[in-house]
């Protein structure tokens, strides 16, 4: 095939009312000019990443309009515009994968072209990370004092599968999601880099580790175990065997 005619059709002329809306031109020419790139893998690396950016563009608009419909507390919205972003999140998941059909090899001359380039400076990653905090704090508002509920009251005492809860929920998945990039994106160093490189060593792997246990609403996770515990309290540290219970529930009659 010619080469050159295709990468010139790819690029579009721009004059079309369709290029001109989505301003394909300057969006195609986001990406090195194709004999400057390192090899043919550098292409999918600056795309992935540069889709990654859009994806957590659209994350962090959609969040500022969640936290508006929680501060009104116009749950149903809230709820609609969580699934959207929790759909971003699951996207930002399975497109990194695209990055591990990239050989180590490959991967090691793209590097070279990075300069001090490091995802830490993503501004998508840092302003959705500075949100995420602010967004407990209108939840918190709104669905627990405003309320006068504590999270134990939305999830065991007051449990009603109300407003409140369905809320907490969403912003659980995207706790969750969030978590799952991390792990996602060490699997696919760990992938490409390997873990033990020594360059890996002190900071950026601490850094990783550290994002690894870290949790955006800790209280939405430790109220599963004290829900468990309480009702372990009920019957016991340890439950008898199915078949050792009269009704095979293995909870003891009181
Ligand atoms: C082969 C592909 C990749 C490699 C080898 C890689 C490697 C790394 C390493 C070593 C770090 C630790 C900090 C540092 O040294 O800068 C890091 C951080 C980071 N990378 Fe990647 N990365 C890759 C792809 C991606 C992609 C596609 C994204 C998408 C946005 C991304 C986003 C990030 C973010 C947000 C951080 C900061 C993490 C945090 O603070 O918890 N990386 N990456």
């Amino acid at each position: 095939m010619n080469r050159e005619k295709y990468y010139e059709m790819i690029g579009g002329d721009g004059t079309l009312d369709y290029e001109i809306y989505l301003n394909t031109h300057s969006l195609l020419s986001c990406q090195k000019p194709y004999d400057a790139l390192a090899n043919h893998d550098e292409l999918q690396f600056q795309i992935v990443h540069q889709v990654e950016e859009l994806w957590m563009k659209l994350m962090a608009f959609t969040l500022l309009e969640i936290d508006d419909y929680m501060a009104e507390r116009q749950s149903n919205r809230v709820l609609t515009l969580f699934r959207r972003v929790h759909l971003l999140q699951q996207h930002l998941i399975s497109q990194i994968a695209l990055l591990e059909t990239m050989s180590p090899k490959e991967y090691q001359e793209i590097r070279l072209q990075l300069g001090n380039g490091s995802g830490q400076e993503s501004p998508g990653f840092r302003t959705l990370l500075k949100m995420a905090p602010e967004l407990w704090d209108t939840f918190e508002r709104v669905y627990l004092t405003g309320d006068g509920k504590s999270v134990d009251d939305i999830y065991d005492g007051g449990y009603d599968h109300g407003d409140g809860f369905m809320v907490a929920e969403a912003m659980a998945d995207f706790d969750e999601l969030f978590q799952r990039f991390r792990y996602h994106h060490i699997q696919l160093i760990h992938r490409s880099i390997g873990l033990d490189a020594k360059s890996l060593k002190g900071r950026p792997v601490e850094i990783l580790q550290n994002g690894l246990k870290s949790q955006f609403y800790p209280a939405l996770w430790s109220v599963r175990g004290r829900m468990t515990d309480n009702w372990g309290a009920s019957y016991g540290r340890e439950r008898e065997a199915l078949g050792a219970t009269s009704d095979g529930s293995g909870i003891k009659a009181h």
